[in-house]
């Protein structure tokens, strides 16, 4: 079978992490003594913002229409609207430079199969964090692409290093994912970070696409953002640059399945054409509510304070590392992740995931999540600090 058929892509692909993590529990019991915690999945659990119901009954007449591809009114505007006043954008054409989504995972997938063109003489290359979020992995192994790892070690502040890289790898790069805030490592992109990419996808032609979906969950400086560094280096039109961002997190409404896709209108409109055969659009109702809760910052705000103060009770407990600087993860050193992540479950009731699952073998058959537990800080303040005190108690 051709190195090119998609039953040969898809079985390069291992398990999603989650499927890992249940086959390393097969064994295992969790501790009945204890009430289970569940810091696997980066999944919200704060109380629905109050709006929602409201927006989503007087709106509930949409289910008998069909939504439109690029997104109905009012949903752009308030896209546009909110990347206005959160990142200072001066102009962003909700028509031409903004696109919804039926959540971001979708979107980060589909866009390598929109803007990846695997007919090359050379493989192409998708460049992204190492660990990373795995839809990146998928997507570029799925769209014909070969992933090139680009390790996230604590020496570096955990960014993915750009040095030492050749002047091959970065003419054959088709584009790279960013992470800022990262999941799992919590680093986040400065301006020189942002603008040296920038400056490199000029010189070798790719593409940048930017998950910005933690950019509401920080500790202390909020998040720069892609397009905000593209127009203060003069890049108006944001060319070459794509974010992503979500309601998932920043809302709390990961059920919502709402997000947002915007930058360059070139690339934007290869991703709606691409859609307009394989999406479906968001249906009307929930596009009101997704407008609703991008116009709201009263829930955003107390949601922030929610991470904030469940990272200082953890780490109060803790007593040591540093409290990362976006995300609601905690990026653990362990010494053997999947032997802690046992122990943990046994012991202490504890559901955590061993941080290799997040990574992948570079060419050195270096794994830069190996080393690691990711913890996700979303059951609030009291469930942070019990978590923190259970921890201490695991032994291996
Ligand atoms: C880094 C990152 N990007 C994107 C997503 C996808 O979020 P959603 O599809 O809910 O918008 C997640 C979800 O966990 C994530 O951690």
């Amino acid at each position: 079978m051709s190195e090119k058929s998609t039953q040969v892509r898809l079985e390069r692909l291992g398990a999603y992490p989650f499927e890992r993590l249940k086959k390393l529990f097969a064994d295992s019991r969790p501790n009945p003594a204890l009430t289970h915690i569940d810091a696997g999945a980066g999944e919200p659990r704060l109380p629905l913002p109050e709006f929602v119901q409201d927006v989503l009954n007087a709106n509930i007449s949409g289910f008998s229409k069909y939504p439109a591809t690029r997104g109905n009114a009012p949903l752009p505007q308030a896209i546009a609207d909110w990347l206005k006043q959160r990142y200072g954008l001066k102009d962003i054409d909700p028509t031409t430079q903004i696109l919804t989504a039926n959540g971001t995972r979708e979107a980060l997938f589909v866009i390598a199969h929109a803007l990846v063109n695997p007919d090359a003489d050379i493989k192409p290359l998708v460049m992204m964090p190492n660990p990373m979020y795995q839809i990146y992995y998928g997507a570029a192994v799925t769209a014909g692409a070969e992933p090139y790892l680009l390790p996230c070690v604590s020496e570096h502040g955990f960014a993915p290093v750009l040095d030492d890289i050749s002047v091959e790898t970065w003419q054959n790069t088709a584009l790279i994912y960013v992470c800022s805030p990262s999941n799992p490592t919590g680093w986040i992109a400065g301006h020189d970070y942002y603008a040296r990419l920038l400056e490199l996808a000029d010189q070798y032609d790719f593409y940048i696409v930017a998950d910005e979906c933690y950019s509401e969950i920080y500790w202390q400086d909020k998040p720069l953002g892609l397009l905000e560094v593209a127009q203060n280096l003069g890049r108006n039109d944001y060319a070459r640059c794509l974010v992503m961002n979500s309601l998932s997190k920043r809302s709390a409404l990961p059920g919502l399945r709402s997000g947002l896709i915007a930058g360059d209108a070139n690339l934007i409109a290869r991703f709606a054409k691409l859609r307009s055969y394989t999406g479906s659009a968001t249906p009307l109702p929930l596009q009101h509510v997704a407008a609703a809760a991008w116009s709201d910052e009263v829930h955003v705000k107390r949601h922030l304070e929610v991470y904030r103060d469940s990272l200082k009770a953890f780490f109060d407990v803790w007593g040591e590392g540093d409290v990362p600087a976006g995300s609601f993860f905690v990026w653990l050193p362990v010494k053997n992740a999947e032997v802690f992540a046992v122990a943990a479950y046994e012991q202490q009731a504890v559901t955590l995931l061993p941080g290799s699952y997040l990574g992948a073998e570079d060419a050195e058959g270096l794994n830069a999540g190996a080393g690691f537990v990711r913890l996700a800080l979303v059951d609030g303040v009291e469930k942070a600090a019990e978590l923190a005190d259970r921890l201490k108690k695991v032994k291996v």
